[in-house]
């Protein structure tokens, strides 16, 4: 019988990404190729993480730009997998960072795991002259054991972020990601991790309908992000209401719009969505402002994201319009 003493594995799960990146010349930060290295070696190349109780499995090996519903599918399964073994304390997950924020949301929305699900990553890649990648997989293990953590959350430059709130911020520099006016939930500093906030109740979601809804699933419902923005006139979407016209079965059943400031819209657009809205397509607002939300006011027209940034409400809506999804 297997204890929470005694839960003492941690499963790495590679995906690619910069962390595994291959470049031609050490002092090329940027014409590198992602997904290269696997994720035996990665880990081999940190001497502190050798002697830990640590399984590892390549689950894809791909650039993340490219990251969709056949790797998640994948994913979602090994860490449903392995999270449901008792000996297992965490998992940790090495990806990309173009799209982790979308794969850390998918996996906290699917599976709203009990046990820890730490997403990791890298800005350099693993032929760097100072590669970012070994701290940081090094920080994910440290996470991934620690005791009463649950839920999906992402560790890079040494700081510790929620999968609601994480994003990617800049486009080069190794401290890439933020979670806005939340804040990092915490920080690993020489092997110790320091809270900020007190631990997140688990979140208990119906996983096992959930994971069913997904790996059934042939492809996500369709979900466009478009943009408002000054002198927008809503023509990206009404082409996507002529495909819709044309297609058997529909293709768009959702549209998330990225707005100006508290969720307002160009009126133009707003007129467009407006005959999405009439034709049966969600629509749902988020804000294009790197910080805030937007804030409900009584008598709004379309839904708001509840927080939640352009891409992950893509996401969200899209899930919720799986059949049988609870
Ligand atoms: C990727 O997202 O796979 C490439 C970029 C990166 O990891 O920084």
């Amino acid at each position: 019988m297997v204890n929470a003493k005694t839960r003492s594995v941690r499963v790495v799960l590679g995906t690619g990404g910069t962390i595994a990146g291959r470049a031609a010349d050490a002092a090329d930060n940027v014409g590198y190729v992602a997904g290269e290295v696997g994720v035996g070696d990665l880990l081999q190349a940190v001497p502190p993480l050798q002697g830990l109780s640590l399984e590892w499995e390549q689950v894809a090996q791909i650039d993340s730009k490219d990251m969709g519903l056949a790797v998640w599918k994948r994913l979602a399964e090994r860490v449903a997998h392995h999270l449901a073994r008792d000996e297992v304390q965490g998992v940790v997950i090495t990806h990309g960072t173009d799209t982790l924020e979308e794969t850390a949301w998918f996996l906290q929305t699917v599976l709203g795991p009990q046990k820890p699900v730490v997403m990791t990553c890298a800005m350099r890649p693993a032929s760097a002259l100072v590669p970012d990648g070994p701290q940081n997989l090094l920080d994910a293990v440290i996470v991934a054991g620690c005791p009463g953590l649950s839920g999906v959350v992402a560790v890079a430059a040494g700081s510790i972020h929620s999968a609601a709130h994480v994003s990617k911020v800049h486009s080069y520099r190794v401290e890439a990601f933020d979670s806005g006016d939340a804040g990092p939930m915490g920080s690993v500093e020489e092997g110790e991790i320091r809270w900020f906030q007190p631990l997140p109740a688990p979140i208990r979601v119906s996983a096992v309908a959930r994971l069913k809804a997904v790996l059934t699933a042939p492809a996500l419902p369709g979900v466009a992000l478009v943009v408002s923005h000054a002198d927008a006139d809503g023509r990206v979407v009404l082409g996507l209401l002529a495909l819709n016209g044309m297609e058997k079965e529909p293709r768009t059943r959702g549209i998330v719009v990225a707005c100006t400031g508290n969720g307002t819209l160009h009126a133009d657009l707003a007129g467009a969505l407006e005959q999405a809205h009439a034709n049966g397509v969600k629509v749902v607002r988020a804000t294009r402002c790197a910080r805030g939300r937007v804030v409900p006011h009584a008598g709004d027209r379309f839904a708001d994201s509840a927080g939640l940034s352009p891409v992950k409400a893509r996401l969200s809506l899209s899930l919720s319009l799986l059949p049988d999804w609870h």
